[in-house]
């Protein structure tokens, strides 16, 4: 383990583990959970063989370009609250890519980041359920800082903060601000709940006011976030309907 000295928080990241090549920092967070390291300890990958993103998608890095990292968490809170803490990432995402490059840093529901409408961060919370509360939440974060360019179908939709900017960035500056404002919003969270979160998401959403056509057949215009995290969308027929992220799973691997 490499304590991160130039990245340590008080608590988000007062322990980070620095490794090389990983298959998922997520199995490796999980696994450090297993053996009862504290809250706020962070895993840091190089490089990931098979990252992982919401709904069973992979997550494709550059070695070294990114940054990928887990986070444990271990909220002592129902479970009814869990997706809130992606869409509380994404917040603080959101403040730390916004304050270190003032690229104009938008969210689209739940957990992408986007800089002028391509896919610049994704934040994929995984929780194992013990008796119905949250034993503990594997927050995995992956940024393109220093990616140049995209291959496949992400060429069209994905972008980087050095892309976006024209220089490259320091990886740790990044992560260090973004361990500063996780640790703040995620204090507040706990401390306030969800309304300052919901407000904070709002203003730098996209999704709301624009047409959604969701799983399920769900389709209308986004036009607000509800307190569970919900996406409250007016459909064609007039009705509000709530659509739910779903991405608390924990697969074994
Ligand atoms: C998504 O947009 O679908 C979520 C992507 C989450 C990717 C990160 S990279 C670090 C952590 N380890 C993984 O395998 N996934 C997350």
């Amino acid at each position: 383990m490499t304590q991160a000295a130039d990245v340590r928080g008080a608590w988000a990241g007062r322990a980070v583990h620095r490794l090389g090549e990983v298959d998922s920092t997520q199995n490796e967070a999980r696994r450090l959970a297993d053996e009862g390291v504290p809250e706020g300890t962070v895993v840091w990958a190089e490089h990931q063989t098979r990252g992982r993103g919401r709904l069973g998608r992979s997550w494709v890095d550059e070695p070294a370009a990114s940054l990928l990292i887990s986070i444990i968490l271990r909220p002592a809170l129902d479970a009814s609250r869990l997706p809130q803490i992606s869409l509380l990432a994404g917040v603080a995402v959101a403040d730390a890519l916004a304050g270190e490059s003032e690229l104009p840093v938008t969210l689209s529901w739940p957990n992408d980041l986007l800089i002028r409408g391509r896919k610049v961060a994704g934040i994929l919370a995984e929780s194992c359920l013990t008796k119905g509360a949250p034993g503990v939440v594997i927050l995995g974060i992956g940024i393109n800082v220093n990616q140049t360019h995209f291959s496949g179908e992400l060429g069209g939709r994905a972008t980087s903060l050095a892309m976006e900017a024209g220089h490259p960035f320091d990886r740790a500056r990044v992560l260090r601000l973004l361990l500063e404002r996780l640790e703040a919003w995620y204090r507040w969270w706990v401390a306030d709940g969800f309304q300052p979160v919901r407000e904070a998401w709002r203003h730098r959403a996209e999704t709301l006011g624009r047409r959604i056509d969701g799983d399920g057949g769900v389709a209308g215009v986004a036009v607000d976030l509800a307190d569970d995290g919900a996406l409250v969308v007016k459909t064609d027929s007039g009705a509000l309907v709530r659509l739910h992220a779903g991405d608390f799973y924990a697969p074994r691997r």
